[in-house]
């Protein structure tokens, strides 16, 4: 059986996605950079081994990602998973998992790499809008892309709502990544990322659309 570890920040709602996902795998621990994070909860709930490695704790980014690396492996992962995982990666870290690292980004990726990507998109104006998840490399919200989703930005609105409305299509398509992943589909050739087996995508999103 595969091994996956989950890390996380946070409220968890990509982590209960994946928990409720059928993966080819088993979430074998859940470890967060945030003592206080509710997706240890989830997790706990759910019968998952937790584990907290505080950020605050140490003094550099280097000793931190040492001792997360320490938790993470302790495990065997076949497959490590950033599901709201706030923390920025050093170089050391990311190339130690190189290849079995993915993270769900809550943009159209490369537009909108960082944070606040919610609120930048709608004061861009943008009609599209949406999340990836992608191979994670050193330069930040930078890897070879996975899947990504669209959803259309809707005049009304805010933060919160456009956030929702990408948030549902996170927790499809990060667990689809996951299940390719593990099922042994994604290669990644000169950068990008083949997945065998995919179907063609059919529709179009015009958003706008003519009354
Ligand atoms: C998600 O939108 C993720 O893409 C972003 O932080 C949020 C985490 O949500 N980086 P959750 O903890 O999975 O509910």
């Amino acid at each position: 059986m595969k091994q996956i570890v989950v890390l996380i920040s946070g409220r968890g709602s990509n982590l209960q996605a994946l928990l409720q996902a059928p993966l080819p795998g088993r979430i074998a621990a859940v470890v967060s950079n945030e003592p206080a994070a509710g997706g240890l909860d989830i997790a706990k709930r759910a019968g998952v081994y937790t584990a907290v490695v505080h950020h605050r704790d140490f003094p550099d980014r280097d000793s931190f990602d040492r001792a997360l690396a320490a938790g993470i492996d302790a495990h065997a992962p076949d497959l490590v998973v950033l599901a709201g995982f706030m923390r920025i990666l050093t170089d050391w870290f990311v190339t130690r998992y190189a290849e079995r690292l993915i993270n769900i980004h809550p943009s159209l990726l490369p537009a909108f790499q960082g944070v606040h990507t919610h609120r930048r998109a709608l004061a861009e104006g943008v009609r599209v809008h949406g999340a990836t998840a992608h191979f994670v490399t050193p330069a930040l919200d930078h890897g070879p892309i996975i899947v990504q989703a669209a959803v259309p930005v809707l005049q009304g609105d805010d933060e919160q709502a456009l956030a929702a409305r990408v948030l549902a299509q996170e927790h499809k398509i990060l667990p689809q990544a996951a299940r390719w992943f593990l099922e042994g589909r994604l290669r990644v050739v000169d950068g990008h990322v083949q997945v065998d087996g995919a179907r063609a995508t059919p529709a179009t999103l015009i958003c706008p659309e003519e009354a």
